[in-house]
């Protein structure tokens, strides 16, 4: 039997086993789930060990573990590095949610579950494609790495400090990560490029406590009416940001790439309707493909104050917050553009507030090249799998990794990603195309043996 095959007689069985996966609420960000974080490092080490991998650690971090395993089979084979992540995002609004986010439900074609797509169902596909492997001609075509962490959701603090600390470990000849989209289920798609991100959470503070609004209202600044309109004035009339020297690295598009990126199939009924929205937004004089991913962009992602509960509070808040992002694109530095944006909001705040702004995170973006050998394996084992050749994309959403595996460790990273633009990732209702599982795994073999340059059938 191949492995094509193998993958083809256990879809079942591999779908039972990410739903029990599926269950595991290993939500990062929240301090409550830290036994599931350790439930999830371990589940993920005994189905690499089940899958014929043969040395599978837990390693940890000072945050949540990695998931570290290695399959050597030939020192003259290339070698590729699988990363992905097992935690996720928060569930919430759990009220938006038809089925339990924990509860994985099937519904037609879909498995719905935080962390269907993004990532564990694209991660595990790399499992069982290695499962099919060993138990058809026993080994992969190359020699296997995989790196899976557990902080890709809250911005990844121990991922490059251990990389940097285990160039030997991690060498490779390139890597492999499925944690993004296609452009449709018929559709393939290979990203080239990321955005990065800077992300950082603002406060402001005007007078020391609140304030009864009849007695002070109307004669004390109300902070939050100062954040609004710092916030209102981050974008100019066409779209564009204001801080100054934001665009100053930009890299432009050059006149032949906007012409590619124009003929990628794209239907604005549609992306309405995934979006559902009525009109679209943004920087003046690009596309809604330029937009959303080789240009950047700033959003808040949050802004809270004063009394938000049920009923009326008649109170003059002393302070005001707010949670902003900035995607980036190369060449900007999401240390310069944290320092720009916190220089800007301190320079134009009234003196009746004081700005505090807080980096939470950041990463660069990154362009991957499209002309090597492992990029040939990529096209042609999605081209094989859906009946149709992938597309170039760009990616608007960030996986910082990318451009550290780059910097750090000198190699180049394939995106060979299984979702859907409609799969809700961060949102409610996620959910993983499941005939995407199964395909995926199929791509990822006939990948591996493209990179061994073995038959894929
Ligand atoms: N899987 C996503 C990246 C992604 C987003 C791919 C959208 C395709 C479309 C990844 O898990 C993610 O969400 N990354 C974060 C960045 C991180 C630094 C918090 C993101 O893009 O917001
Ligand atoms: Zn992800």
């Amino acid at each position: 039997m191949n492995p094509l095959n193998y993958t083809d007689q256990h879809r079942e069985r591999f779908l039972a086993e990410l739903k029990d996966f599926l269950c595991i609420p290993s939500v990062s960000t929240q301090e409550q789930h830290r036994p599931d974080m350790q439930r999830a490092a371990k589940w993920l080490r005994d189905h690499l060990l089940a899958a014929g991998v043969p040395l599978t650690v837990i390693m940890e971090t000072p945050g949540h573990p990695i998931v570290y395993a290695e399959w050597l089979v030939d020192p003259d084979a290339p070698t590729v590095l699988i990363y992905g992540h097992y935690d996720v995002q928060p569930p919430d609004p759990l009220e938006l949610w038809r089925t339990e986010p924990f509860e994985p439900a099937e519904i037609g074609d879909d498995l719905f579950a935080r962390g269907a797509a993004d990532d564990k169902g694209q991660l595990y596909i790399h499992v069982k494609a290695l499962e099919a492997f060993h138990e058809t001609v026993g080994a992969p075509p190359v020699n296997i790495k995989c790196l899976f962490e557990g902080e890709e959701e809250c911005g990844s603090p121990s991922l490059a400090p251990f990389i940097e600390s285990h160039v030997e470990l991690l060498a490779a000849d390139v890597v492999v990560i499925s944690d993004t989209h296609i452009l449709g289920k018929e559709t393939p798609a290979i990203i080239y490029a990321l955005r990065g991100l800077a992300y950082v959470e603002v406060e402001l503070t005007g007078p020391q406590h609140d304030l009864h609004s009849g007695i002070y209202g109307g004669a004390v600044h109300n902070p939050i009416h100062v954040l609004s309109e710092l916030i209102a004035g981050l974008h100019d009339e066409n779209g564009r940001i204001t801080i100054p020297g934001f665009y100053d690295n930009v890299r432009e598009l050059s006149a032949e790439e906007r012409v590619e990126l124009a003929k990628i199939p794209f239907d604005r009924e549609t992306w309405l309707a995934e979006a559902a929205v009525t009109s679209d937004w943004g920087e003046e004089g690009y596309t809604v493909i330029e937009r959303t991913s080789a240009r950047p962009t700033l959003d808040v992602n949050g802004i809270w104050g004063g009394y938000t509960e049920p009923g009326a509070k008649t109170v003059l808040p002393s302070q005001a917050h707010a949670k902003i992002s900035m995607r980036l694109v190369p060449d900007q530095s999401h240390e310069r553009i944290t320092r720009l944006i916190t220089e800007h909001l301190q320079n134009i705040a009234p003196p009746t507030v004081t700005v505090k702004v807080q980096d939470l995170h950041g990463g660069a973006g990154a362009i991957i090249r499209r002309d090597s050998p492992e990029m040939r394996a990529a096209f042609d084992a999605y081209a094989a799998t859906f009946g149709r050749e992938p597309v170039f994309i760009r990616e608007g959403g960030s996986i910082p990794v990318v451009a550290v595996f780059q910097e750090v460790l000198g190699i180049e990273t394939i995106m060979l990603g299984f979702g859907l633009p409609d799969d809700n990732l961060h949102a409610p209702n996620e959910k993983f195309h499941i005939p995407n599982f199964y395909k995926g795994i199929e791509t990822v073999i006939r990948f591996l043996n493209g990179v061994g340059e073995r038959e894929g059938e």
